[in-house]
C-alpha cells in the first residue's frame, strides 16, 4: 500500500532539474503511475469533467499521452484513438506539423478510423507551451471530428499553453503548477 491519500496524487509528480537539458526543470509524472491508488485517483480526476460530455472517443497523444488515454477511455466508456509520431500507423494517415523550441515534430492520425462529426476529447500528460495539444486539435479538426475539449494531467501555468489554446474550447487540467 502506498500510504498516499487519494487526493494527494499530485504530490507524487517529481521535479527533475536539468532534464532533458541544462536549465530545464522536468515534471516527471511516472511516480504517479507507479502508485496504484495515485494512478486511479489521477484517472478519476482526468475523467471527472467529461462524464456527461457524450464523447465518442479519446484521442491520445504519443507517447506519454498513451499512458493516460487508454485508462481514461475505459473510465469514460469510449473508444481510444492514438495520435502518433510519423511512420507508425498503417494505411492512410493525415499529418500535422508543429514547431518545437528547436525544430519541428509531426503527429499523424489514421484517416477514417472515426466518422466525421465524432465527439472527441484530446488527452496528454502535460500542457507546457501548448504546441503539441494545439497541433492535435488542428489534426482532429482537419479530419472533421468534433473536438469537445482537452484534458491534461498537469498544466505548467508559467509556460502559458492555455493562452495558446484559447477560450473557445474547454481545457481541463487535473492539477496545475
Ligand atoms: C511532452 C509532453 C507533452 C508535450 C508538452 O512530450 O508529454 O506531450 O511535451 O509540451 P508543449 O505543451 O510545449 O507542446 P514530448 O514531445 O517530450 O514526448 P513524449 O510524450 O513522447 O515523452
Ligand atoms: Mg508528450
Amino acid at each position: 500500500r502506498s500510504g498516499h491519500p487519494m487526493t494527494d496524487w499530485p504530490r507524487l509528480i517529481r521535479d527533475t532539474p536539468d532534464f532533458p537539458s541544462p536549465g530545464v526543470l522536468f515534471k516527471d509524472i511516472m511516480p504517479v503511475l507507479a502508485d496504484a491508488e495515485a494512478f486511479a485517483a489521477a484517472i478519476d480526476a482526468l475523467a471527472a469533467p467529461w462524464r456527461d460530455a457524450r464523447l465518442d472517443a479519446v484521442l491520445a497523444i504519443e507517447s506519454r499521452g498513451f499512458l493516460l488515454g487508454a485508462p481514461l477511455a475505459q473510465a469514460l466508456g469510449v473508444g481510444l484513438v492514438p495520435l502518433r509520431k510519423p511512420g507508425k500507423l498503417p494505411g492512410a494517415v493525415v499529418e500535422q506539423r508543429y514547431a518545437l523550441e528547436y525544430g519541428e515534430d509531426r503527429l499523424q492520425m489514421q484517416a477514417g478510423i472515426l466518422p466525421a462529426g465524432a465527439r472527441v476529447l484530446l488527452v496528454d500528460d502535460v500542457l507546457a507551451t501548448g504546441g503539441t495539444l494545439l497541433a492535435a486539435r488542428t489534426l482532429a479538426q482537419r479530419l472533421g471530428l468534433d473536438v469537445v475539449g482537452a484534458g491534461v494531467l498537469l498544466e505548467i501555468v508559467a509556460l502559458a499553453g492555455r493562452a495558446r489554446w484559447g477560450t473557445d474550447l474547454p481545457l481541463r487540467a487535473a492539477c496545475m503548477v
